[in-house]
């Protein structure tokens, strides 16, 4: 008989103790904005930019990860997103995109985070995994749409591509895959492993929110 606490299936313990983080993360002034449409493509490209840190951080270690027991399932090349943002940002930023670019210290501090984990804690790794890559499989379909809308990109073309998961031909399967992979999981590690898990899941969202707020306050909402 499974032990109490592991009863409810931890990709649904998961969802549930962050799901307070996500709506904070949705209704940020900086996602917000996205989202009505009412930011400038600096600002987007801008994101993009930060997002290329804290997926070469989450993917330099990818290979090192495959054979670990806990995160080794997670890694799934169809899901490797550093490419499609090196593509966005040659065509947001131009062929020297990364002349230039640098971290914000919000977004230096998350990848280190992800570095750090991917060395030290893959368990923990995990939790930011799920964070980003999930999060990309279900609202980021929303922010492509917008970013299309908003700025005229072609439709799953240059500068949404990190949206666009070409590999991934069913992404409900993958999700439901994906939340299958994070039950087993919960049933691998022990009461507290999953809990540091869970504390790490929201320390991802609070990163990523970090990182909003740096770049709500670098293209403030002109009155
Ligand atoms: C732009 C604002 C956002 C919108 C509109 C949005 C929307 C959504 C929606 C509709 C789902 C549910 C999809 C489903 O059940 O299949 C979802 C799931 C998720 N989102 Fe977001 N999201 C946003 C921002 C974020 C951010 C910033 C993160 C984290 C960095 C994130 C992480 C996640 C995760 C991890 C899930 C999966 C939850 C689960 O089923 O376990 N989202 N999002």
């Amino acid at each position: 008989m499974p032990a109490p606490e592991q009863a409810v299936p931890f990709s649904t313990v998961l969802r549930t103790a962050s799901s307070e983080e996500h709506a904070a993360a949705e209704q940020s002034p900086f996602m917000s904005r996205l989202l009505g449409g009412q930011l400038g493509i600096d600002a987007y490209a801008d994101l993009t930019g930060q997002l290329w840190y804290v997926y070469r951080a989450l993917e330099e270690q990818a290979d090192a990860l495959a054979g670990h027991p806990v995160a080794g399932p997670f890694i799934d090349r169809a899901l490797l997103r550093t490419a499609a943002i090196e593509r966005d940002l040659a065509h947001l930023r131009g062929p020297d995109w990364r002349t230039g670019l640098s971290p914000l210290p919000a977004t230096s501090a998350y990848a280190d985070r992800v570095a750090e984990l991917a060395a030290e804690w893959p368990a923990g790794y995990v939790a930011h995994h799920y964070t980003r890559y999930l999060g990309d499989l279900s609202g980021g379909q929303i922010v492509r749409g917008i970013a299309e809308r908003t700025w005229g990109f072609e439709r799953k073309g240059d500068g949404v591509r990190f949206y666009v998961f070409e590999e991934v031909a069913n992404p409900a399967a993958l999700k439901r895959e994906y939340r299958a992979k994070l039950d087993a999981a919960g049933v691998a590690l022990d009461e507290v492993g999953r809990r540091r898990v869970v504390e790490e899941c929201k320390r991802a969202f609070a990163l990523n929110g970090a990182v909003f707020r740096a770049l709500e306050a670098r293209y403030p909402l002109s009155a």
